[in-house]
């Protein structure tokens, strides 16, 4: 498989061109033929005139490539090596939505031919490409599994707005479905990835490290969290006792923050949802997801506690939320916190006014219901920067002072800056 991909004699095909899928299309595409596939036919006709609808890339990552992007399933036909790269989310109920890869493995199986590999990059528990995908794969093409077509799963650990961790230099798993695929499979990602190839012994072994990389984060955050919480009441500021506690040296170093996003929040249920259905009901991993999720509420309650202790009336404070995107420098608000943050305070009846020069407008008012603000005010009553963007970092006591009604009151949720330079203002960090 790899010398005829490295021939041109066989296309690789990304199934899925989002923050992962897009990035790595063109990567192969600057030495392969690719046919870059997605559903949306709106970002297909942006990516056809060299845009990037996640805006991670620039119009330079399009040039000199050899891609074809299309919407129309069709073109895969034409295809031998695919790539499945869709959204892994959640439902309303916190179980794995599997809806857009099995629907992609019924887009791959109906074009699959002897010979062809798939593999997976999508974040998945253990044992999903194998249980899940690969039946589909089988029925809709007629065909066996390692017999006439075989697998394999390379999870992504691409990082949004990273400009030093991108595709190529982020060292990655490989796994096969049999040792040749697993040799075939790693040759073609060897060829891109600069930073090397960590061959996996099995698929769910694959699978499962993924799952857990983003499991342990989310973990070490709520521990975090729960340290603020305690602090909080104690008066005792969280950020000082990390700093010093940092300077043991086998002190893991870590802040407190709202975890949001495609991946931190999400992925930890894909590993309860399989614990479940096998009979295992976790403990420590529910319990980190619950305190991760709680911080909306308790930081919008400090919030509303020091209006309150200020004499002032919940109903005529006007509060600044400053970022809505779930990190900084990115205009993805896919599971934003701060979203649930300002739900929180709108249930106390705050009128709250949010910005964000990253995050889309139409995005924010389809997404959450909340329209952006194009110009801030000057009588805010209290200012809460709930994410570390570059334009947010610079601010200091005059600008506050400058859009405050009164004495300023400053939630600094990511603990930008520092309490002696915010003297004259009630500041408050996380
Ligand atoms: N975003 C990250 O930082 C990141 C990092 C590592 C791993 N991952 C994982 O990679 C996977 C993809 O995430 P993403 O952030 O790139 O998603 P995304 O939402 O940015 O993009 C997914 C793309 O897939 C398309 N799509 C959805 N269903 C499809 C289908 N059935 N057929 C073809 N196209 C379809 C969508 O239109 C979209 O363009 C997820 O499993 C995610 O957990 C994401």
């Amino acid at each position: 498989m790899f010398k005829e991909i490295q021939n041109k004699e066989k296309k690789i095909a990304v199934i899925g061109l989002g923050y992962v899928g897009l990035p790595l299309a063109l990567e192969f595409a600057k030495k392969f033929s690719v046919i870059g596939f997605d559903i949306n036919q709106e970002r297909v006709e942006m990516m056809k005139n060299g845009q990037d609808p996640s805006e991670e890339l620039e119009a330079e990552a399009f040039e000199n490539k050899d891609i074809v992007f299309s919407a129309d399933p069709e073109v895969l036909k034409d295809a031998h090596f695919f790539i499945v790269a869709v959204p892994t989310p959640v439902d309303e109920h916190k179980v794995p939505n599997l809806r857009p890869v099995l629907g992609a493995s019924h887009t791959v199986g109906k074009v699959l031919k002897k010979g062809d590999y798939v593999v997976y990059e999508s974040t998945v528990y253990p044992g999903c490409t194998e249980e899940d995908c690969v039946p589909i794969l089988e029925q809709e093409s007629g065909l066996k599994f390692n017999e006439d077509f075989k697998i394999g799963y390379s999870p992504e650990r691409i990082n949004p707005g990273d400009k030093e961790h991108t595709v190529a230099n982020i060292l990655k798993i490989v796994a096969g479905s049999d040792e040749e695929s697993l040799r075939e499979i790693s040759a073609v990602y060897d060829s891109i990835i600069t930073a090397g190839i960590y061959e996996a012994p099995t698929l769910k072994v694959a699978e499962a490290a993924k799952v857990i990389e983003n499991t342990q984060r989310d973990l070490n955050i709520s521990f975090m969290n729960e340290l603020a919480v305690i602090f909080d009441k104690m008066n005792i500021d969280t950020k000082e006792v990390l700093k010093a506690a940092g300077t043991k040296w086998n002190f893991i170093k870590l802040s407190p923050g709202l975890v949001g996003g495609h991946c931190i929040s999400v992925d930890p249920y894909y590993l309860l949802h399989k614990a479940k259905q096998i009979g295992y009901d976790p403990q420590v991993i529910l319990s980190g997801r619950r305190i991760n999720d709680s911080m909306p509420a308790f930081i919008a309650k400090r919030l509303v506690q020091t209006l309150i202790a200020k004499d002032k009336t919940l109903s005529k404070c006007k509060v600044l939320v400053q970022g809505v995107t779930f990190k900084e420098n990115v205009a993805d608000i896919r599971n934003s916190k701060v979203a649930d943050l300002i739900k929180e305070l709108m249930g106390y009846s705050v009128n709250v006014h949010v910005a964000d020069p990253h995050a889309s407008p139409n995005e924010v008012a389809h997404e959450y219901n909340l329209t952006l603000v194009d110009k801030i005010s000057d009588d805010y009553d209290a200012i809460m920067v709930a994410v570390n963007h570059k334009e947010y970092v610079d601010q200091d006591a005059a600008f506050f002072k400058s859009i405050s009604k009164e004495e300023p009151i400053v939630f600094d949720i990511k603990g930008i800056y520092e309490p002696a330079e915010m003297e004259g203002m009630t500041y408050w960090r996380l």
